[in-house]
């Protein structure tokens, strides 16, 4: 009997014959380290971290099956490749962990601007997101799909990959075949259900009969792809039960969302609940008796992950984001140090790199995917020093526990009263919650480095230099610019939307008449204000001069906006600036124009109004700091106003340079 506090998580389970050592594994993420030109070090890193971290199966990136597949992914097709999936295999292995390659091909799906122009599909219809026209598959291009996958799978089997895992959701290609949406063919690939789900279970029965029965397949199917005309519950429990009647399937997992408005719904942030698909899950996982079932879907903490096994919602549980941010995250838990894990803010920044094309990143996690990821203790510093750093929003505080942690002596001055600078502000509002985990496991580890704080006043130059530090970070952040369509004379008078909503958090309580926001900054932060706001005034209005509104947020971010805007009645009005007229003061009615002339319109009974701009740093102190001629480091915003991303980074590097 195992000694952690969550025996059901640490319980092992056997799938085709293989026993993993816990109930943990590792959902499928493509981090975009680059694999292509042999294994880039952080692609390997990343998947080893997380068998190194303790889950017990670490499922891979879609891996190439087929030769168009080419040079951004691991190729299993290429037999050159073979060396870099046995390096990645034995070092999963060398763990004991389990490593499963996913099996992939994203048809006409397409989630980065611009559409695709060379892509097939089950019918020559547009992708539901980008539009991209495929082509649709012939018979013979099916046959040929099915054989390279197979010699893709024992390749990878070989290389010592204990299975694979079908990614037959998310609205790739395999999905697109079992949607009737998507797939409208007069062939026995379309029509109806068994024709629609014939390409995924002749892969899957090819892939067994090939690699055998001690080869694990699993299968990741849509469980509500939230698209109209698609699949929903009903027809997810049929899929489910009609594949496993044909083929030995040895586990199960569901995911929700398509290429389409729906596609959030696969990345649940805080305005979806924690453990956002359990009772969905659970009530697939009933139609499939004697299949291990995945559950999977914003889940952030070891005691959900328990609760979930014991109810016996899921027999295995899948974690994403929560092991991007924390790869030792099942260490920590068999430990009982569940208070010690940094936790998933849901904040998607990880999608966010990567649809950019850019290598993955996480706000909450600096050392994401170094060799050194995992180690409790940093490298030492050669000179241990006395480190001032002048902010304490999270750029700071990054810096001082990475310095810390290397043996350096840390004061750190706020001028708040609590750390976590406008990090904080925003996880005072419902949907900006998940961001105080960042701030409070950086302040529990400065309190157990000894990091010294000043907090609760402006800190001077001459205050921070009578320390006598040797070397100093300045981490100040920024402030917002006055927008340049308002007359200066205003300034004092319509506050920017930090300072206000600084100011409302102060009471409680619905306030009467209508909110305005002059969005020029187009981040996040912007619309969680909103969404706040709602809860208080009578009317929400966004007044921006830009075509449209979160332009800067993550797409799965912004479906939220646009969703929820529209749930809860918050107007938008685009390509408008607001026109300063006595109105306002006369009878607080705000006028606003578009951006192409014409005549005024009226905002009546505006009782709340501020802008949210571009920020520039907030660097006073750099002057008086630099004439000490000491080493100085700008982080974050004070550097170039950026994201929480940059600001842990740059935090963390600036600690590792000292
Ligand atoms: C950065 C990122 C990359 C992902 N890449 C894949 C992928 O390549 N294949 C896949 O099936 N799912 C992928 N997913 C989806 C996850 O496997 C999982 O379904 C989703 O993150 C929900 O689980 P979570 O709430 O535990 O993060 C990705 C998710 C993220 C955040």
């Amino acid at each position: 009997m195992s000694q952690s506090p969550y025996p059901r998580l640490f319980s092992p389970l056997v799938l085709a014959g293989q026993s993993l050592k816990n109930r943990i594994a590792h959902a499928s993420i493509s981090p975009r380290f680059g694999a292509h030109q042999g294994l880039h070090p952080n692609y390997l890193h990343y998947f080893v971290n997380r068998a190194k971290g303790g889950a017990a199966m670490v499922v891979s990136d879609p891996i190439g099956i087929i030769e168009q597949h080419g040079l951004e992914r691991l190729r299993a097709w290429d037999a050159s490749m073979e060396g870099d999936l046995r390096r990645l295999a034995d070092g999963v292995r060398a763990h004991g962990s389990a490593l499963i390659g996913q099996v992939q091909d994203t048809g006409r799906g397409r989630h980065v601007p611009g559409r695709a122009y060379q892509t097939h599909s089950a019918s020559a219809l547009p992708d539901d997101l980008s539009y991209s026209m495929p082509r649709a598959m012939g018979l013979g291009d099916l046959q040929k799909f099915v054989a390279q996958t197979v010699q893709s799978c024992l390749r990878m089997q070989r290389c010592g990959f204990s299975g694979i895992e079908v990614s037959a959701g998310h609205g790739h290609l395999f999905h697109q075949f079992l949607s009737p949406r998507s797939n409208q063919r007069e062939d026995a690939y379309g029509g109806d259900l068994h024709g629609r789900i014939r390409l995924l279970a002749e892969i899957c029965q090819a892939v067994r009969q090939s690699c055998g029965t001690g080869f694990i397949i699993g299968v990741k199917l849509p469980g509500d792809d939230g698209v109209p005309g698609g699949i929903d519950e009903h027809q997810a429990g049929q899929i489910a039960q009609a594949l496993v009647a044909q083929v030995a399937i040895d586990y199960l997992s569901y995911c929700q969302g398509s290429h389409h408005r729906s596609l959030e719904m696969h990345l649940p942030d805080d305005s979806y609940p924690r453990q956002t698909y359990r009772g969905l899950i659970a009530r697939l996982k009933a139609l499939t008796p004697g299949v291990a079932v995945m559950g999977l879907g914003r889940i952030t903490d070891p005691a959900e992950a328990e609760a979930i096994l014991t109810d016996g919602d899921a027999d295995l549980i899948g974690l994403g984001r929560s092991l991007i941010v924390d790869a030792a995250w099942p260490r920590k838990a068999q430990a009982g140090q569940a208070s010690e894990i940094r936790y998933c803010v849901s904040c998607n920044t990880c999608w966010k790199t990567i649809n950019q094309n850019r290598p993955m990143g996480c706000d909450n996690n600096p050392r994401l995917a170094q060799a050194d990821e995992l180690d409790d203790t940093l490298a030492p510093a050669e000179h241990p020093r006395k480190v001032a750093v002048i902010g304490a929003g999270i750029a700071g505080l990054q810096a001082a526990v990475t310095a810390a942690a290397r043996g350096h002596t840390v004061k750190v001055w706020g001028r708040s009263a609590e750390v976590g600078g406008k990090t904080r502000l925003l996880a005072r509002m419902p949907l900006g919650e998940s961001m105080s985990s960042i701030y409070d496991h950086q302040w529990l580890s400065a309190g157990r480095l000894g990091v010294q704080f000043a907090l609760g006043q402006a800190v001077t130059a001459d205050e921070v230099l009578a320390w006598q530090p040797d070397a100093m970070v300045l981490a100040t952040g920024a402030l917002m610019t006055w927008p340049m369509d308002l007359p200066t004379d205003l300034q004092g008078l319509v506050p920017d939307l930090r300072q206000a909503m600084a100011e409302l958090l102060r009471s409680q309580g619905p306030q009467s008449g209508t909110a305005v926001i002059y969005d020029l900054d187009q981040s996040d932060g912007t619309y969680v204000a909103a969404e706040y706001l709602r809860d208080r005034f009578e009317r929400v209005v966004v007044l921006s001069p830009r075509e449209t509104i979160a332009e800067e947020v993550v797409l799965v971010g912004r479906q939220r906006i646009h969703r929820r805007f529209f749930e809860r009645g918050i107007e938008v009005k685009t390509w408008v600036d607001p026109v300063w007229t006595e109105r306002f003061e006369n009878e607080g009615c705000l006028q606003y124009r578009s951006v192409f002339g014409g005549p005024l319109q009226d905002i009546e009974n505006v009782a709340f109004f501020a802008y949210a701009s571009p920020r520039r740093p907030d660097d006073a102190l750099l002057g008086p700091l630099q004439a000490a001629a000491l080493p100085l480091t700008r982080v974050g915003d004070c550097k170039i106003a950026r994201d929480a991303l940059a600001a842990t980074a740059e935090g963390h590097a600036a600690g590792m340079e000292l």
